[in-house]
């Protein structure tokens, strides 16, 4: 099978996979993270096949929806990628940046080693901000049965894993504890340039939010 086969046909398993998915993690969210890390890799120099293969999957089973285990991803996805006769190398790399790319909080390193990883990790998290981010933030909320905003539950920068995963906060609290860093994390020079119009979007519509919030406008 060549190239682009596989890749479509990984493309068609996640999106059977995770169509209808109501969290922010559905089918949607992987195909603007598949796409943005198509622009970023025309600007960067790197393995297409890697970084289109690992940003279909990133998501196929995440940590957040299997009790806790960051390992499912990459696990499902080598399944699928041996069913495929893929190159052991390829999907030694591309499981690589799967487990490594979900974000675990403010103070927990999740360093990727090689470009296609830096790609796939901004393509992601590029997807996290902006009026996408805004939308996908409130919907995971919802799932999660959290509030809206709680202006007497300050916001927090969690220190390890454990506390980021089982923090129940406020979904406006999302926004300081996880959206309005991630402009500073990003690794490409393409996905910064990126961030910039998505993070000014934020913090607009936080300050707008605030002042409706208290009846001031
Ligand atoms: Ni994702």
């Amino acid at each position: 099978m060549d190239n682009s086969n596989i890749v479509k046909r990984t493309k068609d398993y996640v999106e059977k996979t995770l169509s209808g998915e109501g969290s922010g993690h559905d089918w949607w969210h992987i195909l603007r993270v598949w796409n943005i890390a198509k622009t970023i890799s025309k600007k960067e120099k790197a393995d297409l096949f890697v970084v289109e293969l690992a940003a279909l999957l990133h998501d196929i089973a995440d940590w957040k929806f299997n009790d806790g285990d960051e390992m499912a991803g990459a696990r499902v996805s080598r399944k699928w990628l041996e069913s495929l006769n893929v190159d052991q190398e390829v999907i030694d790399h591309v499981c690589n940046i799967i487990a490594t790319s979900s974000f675990k909080g403010a103070g927990v390193k999740s360093e990727m080693k090689t470009i296609e990883g830096k790609i796939v990790q901004d393509a992601d998290r590029l997807d996290a901000i902006g009026a996408i981010g805004i939308g996908r933030t409130f919907a995971y909320g919802g799932h999660k049965d959290r509030e809206m905003y709680n202006p007497n539950i300050k916001p927090q920068l969690h220190d390890t894993a454990e506390k980021y995963k089982n923090n129940n906060s406020p979904t406006l609290n999302h926004f300081y504890e996880k959206l309005l860093l991630l402009k500073d994390l990003m690794n490409t020079k393409t996905a910064k340039q990126m961030a910039k119009k998505r993070h000014t979007y934020m913090e607009e519509f936080l300050k707008q939010f605030l002042a409706e919030w208290d009846g001031k406008i």
